[in-house]
């Protein structure tokens, strides 16, 4: 019996592993979410049954790591060098003139790789399985960042079988924040009233260097390996074979590389690659050259700092000064107020900016930016250009306030505490009309190809539309009436409004627009709650249920569908045919399934986020406030009003190890089959 169970693990684990290579290094997934969480979940319950077939190497392992007080610093094998810039091509030829010098014109090659914006760590592995991860620290000493370091899917916990890597070695490469990952971080961060992270490699240094793993695997990161070495040092003959073996092995390494045999080849990679970057999904600051040969990066050796075979050629920065002329409001499908700064055109990298975002109020103090300055503005990736930091004061600086009035209806701005956005309140302010419409079509909500800017300016302009479901009343006629329409391009449109009928519901809930309720809350909510109806009759406590959900974001629900404009076009929704039902997630059953918990004070051991994880792991649910549907209030030190809720309504308070006992009595392993 134990041997089937152990067989299905393992099995179980291979497929995990092999999806994983797929999406997280190949970015070509077989199978759905869905699938794989699936699979997850079967080796979870597994292995919590049976807690002897557990191993650091599994799957589920990438998350499950505790908490710790501080970093250990661990020796690193040989130092983690770093590397002499070239600021132009000019420097360039000189590094190339030093290699022909001290190779005395042997013949090399040097491989072209991307400079990758990130942060250097090392990853050991024995008996091909992933041991340790030390950050670069000062170069000699590193930090032991082995629990966060496995959160990060893209680091194989163990590498592909007969790659000749089946005992130990130690990869280095660069940890990095996808543009997106960041992106959506620090949206959420403003939501929740954080300060925003000023680029990708901030937010990753603060991921990889978190105290609590989860918090690590939440901002997404991903690692390009680009040395394979064995006692400190380069383990094959060949750079360009190091990383084919690496590649083979599971590990991520950067397709964009080249081997140049000349100083022409490898400066067309570096101009290829500065005109493409903005393409890449993630930042680069320029491209690293190394001697391939391994025998000749000997011969040349190293400085006290870097190596003398590697150079990194660094893009020229995408920053440049320019005046903050003014400060524009827009506003957005939320009513979110967002200024927008007005800058004297300025070419930064090629490109002419006029435009940079400010994001919120709490921006435009920390940056300290008053109209007038002179300013630094920074272009990276595709994003907004931003403002850096203030050059100069202006002779004249104005301070920006933001308005007390809707710059488009005249309509209350407020701004709630705890909030960094000031809001709009009126719901009919046609700016957030615009925006809801854009936002309801867009890929990844109700994706509706063509409905874009223009088409969305001209339905308002001409009165066709007034909310979401007028669109699904629309004819091929009234498209065609307006400008720049063919009767081709009008029955696409209105086929494509009428393909997102069947978007699931979790699409159509963030469609709507309710404030804090994006892609990840609106999928939480389908999976939980399972219809739309009983979303909007949940109370803010039955909403909190939800795994994710905070008082704040059930208090926004709640005020959303008690609006009757809005039930009303959730009725007409309803009645145009779109999805208001989805597959309940079923959650497991477990010694507190069906009983409600509130948490208050400080639990003696327990963090309040690790007790309601233990409670959810055992079928309980943690409500935010205590009302008649509690079951137990969990009281620690210091417990304040909530308890005195619990005496009110005469509902039982225990204590930690109370709590802690009924977890155990069916515990893991208690009750399986042997
Ligand atoms: S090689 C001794 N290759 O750049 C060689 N470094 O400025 C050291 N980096 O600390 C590293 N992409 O964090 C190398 N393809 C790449 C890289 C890369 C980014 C970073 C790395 C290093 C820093 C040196």
């Amino acid at each position: 019996m134990k041997a089937s169970f152990a067989k299905r693990v393992e099995d179980l684990r291979k497929q995990l592993e092999h999806h994983e290579y797929q999406y997280y290094v190949l970015d070509r997934p077989e199978i759905s979410d869905a699938e794989y969480d699936r699979l997850m979940r079967e080796l979870r319950d597994l292995e919590e049954a049976h807690p002897d077939l557990c191993s650091p190497d599994s799957p589920t392992q990438r998350v499950g790591g505790q908490p710790r007080e501080g970093f250990i610093k661990v020796p690193h094998s040989s130092p983690m060098l770093s590397l002499d810039n070239a600021l132009n091509e000019q420097e360039l030829r000189e590094f190339d003139g030093r290699v022909r010098a001290l190779l005395k014109s042997e013949k090399f090659q040097y491989v072209a790789e991307l400079k990758l914006d990130g942060l250097s760590m090392a990853a050991y592995y024995a008996g091909g399985t992933f041991q340790q991860a030390l950050t670069r620290g000062d170069g000699r000493v590193g930090e032991d960042v082995t629990g966060n370091a496995r959160t990060i899917r893209s680091l194989p916990l163990r590498v592909k079988t007969q790659t000749g890597l089946e005992k130990e070695f130690e990869v280095r490469g660069e940890v990095v924040m996808p543009r997106r990952s960041f992106e959506r971080l620090n949206e959420e961060r403003e939501r929740t009233g954080l300060s925003r992270f000023a680029n990708p490699r901030n937010a990753g240094a603060g991921a990889l260097r978190a105290l609590d793993p989860s918090v690590t695997a939440g901002r997404q990161l991903d690692y390009f390996s680009y040395f394979l070495l064995k006692d400190g040092r380069p383990m094959l003959p060949s750079h360009w074979a190091s990383l084919e073996t690496l590649s083979a092995a599971g590990f991520k390494v950067n397709p964009c590389r080249k081997r140049c045999g000349n100083l022409d080849d490898l400066l067309q990679f570096i101009r290829e690659w500065e005109t493409k970057r903005d393409t890449l999904p993630y930042e680069i600051d320029g491209v690293v050259a190394k001697i391939d040969s391994i025998e000749q990066q000997e011969k040349l050796g190293r400085t006290a700092k870097a190596p003398r075979w590697a150079i990194a050629f660094k893009y020229p920065a995408r920053q440049a000064s320019t005046t903050l002329e003014s400060i524009e409001v827009q506003v957005g499908r939320t009513g979110t107020l967002t200024p927008v700064a007005h800058l004297k055109p300025v070419v930064v990298g090629g490109v002419t900016v006029s435009r940079a975002t400010l994001h919120n109020e709490d921006e435009i103090a920390r940056l300290g930016v008053e109209i007038g300055d002179t300013v630094l503005v920074e272009r990276s990736g595709d994003v907004i250009p931003k403002i850096v930091r203030v050059i100069d004061h202006g002779a004249h600086r104005r301070r920006f306030h933001m308005p007390a009035v809707c710059p488009v209806c005249g309509g209350h701005v407020v701004r709630e505490q705890g909030e960094a956005a000031s809001r709009c309140v009126n719901t009919n302010c046609p700016a957030r009309l615009r925006e809801s419409l854009l936002h309801f079509a867009s890929r990844g909500v109700m994706d509706i190809d063509g409905m874009g800017d223009a088409l969305v300016d001209q339905l308002l302009s001409r009165g066709l539309v007034h909310n979401i479901a007028d669109l699904y009343q629309l004819t091929t006629d009234q498209i065609l009436e307006l400008e720049r329409m063919g009767k081709k391009s009008a029955s696409k449109v209105i086929k494509n409004i009428d393909d997102s009928r069947s978007q699931p519901l979790a699409r159509v809930l963030n469609g709507l627009g309710i404030p804090f309720v994006g892609e990840r809350t609106a999928q939480i909510l389908s999976g939980h709650f399972g219809s739309l109806d009983e979303i909007a009759a949940a109370s803010p406590d039955s909403l909190q249920e939800a795994n994710e959900i905070g008082p704040k974001v059930a208090e926004s629900i709640r005020q959303f569908f008690a609006e009757e404009r809005n039930r009303e076009l959730i009725e007409r929704l309803r009645a145009a045919g779109l999805r208001f039902t989805a597959p309940k997630e079923t959650k497991k059953a477990g010694p507190l399934t069906g009983l409600t918990f509130v948490l208050t004070g400080t639990l003696p051991s327990l963090k309040r986020e690790d007790a309601k994880e233990r409670i959810e792991a055992g079928g309980g649910k943690v409500a935010g406030s205590v009302s008649s549907k509690t079951n137990y209030v969990v009281a620690g030190d210091e417990a304040g009003s909530k308890l005195d809720k619990a005496r009110e309504l005469n509902i039982a308070v225990i204590d930690e190890a109370r709590l802690l006992d009924m977890l155990d009595s069916t515990g893991p392993g208690g009750s399986g089959p042997e």
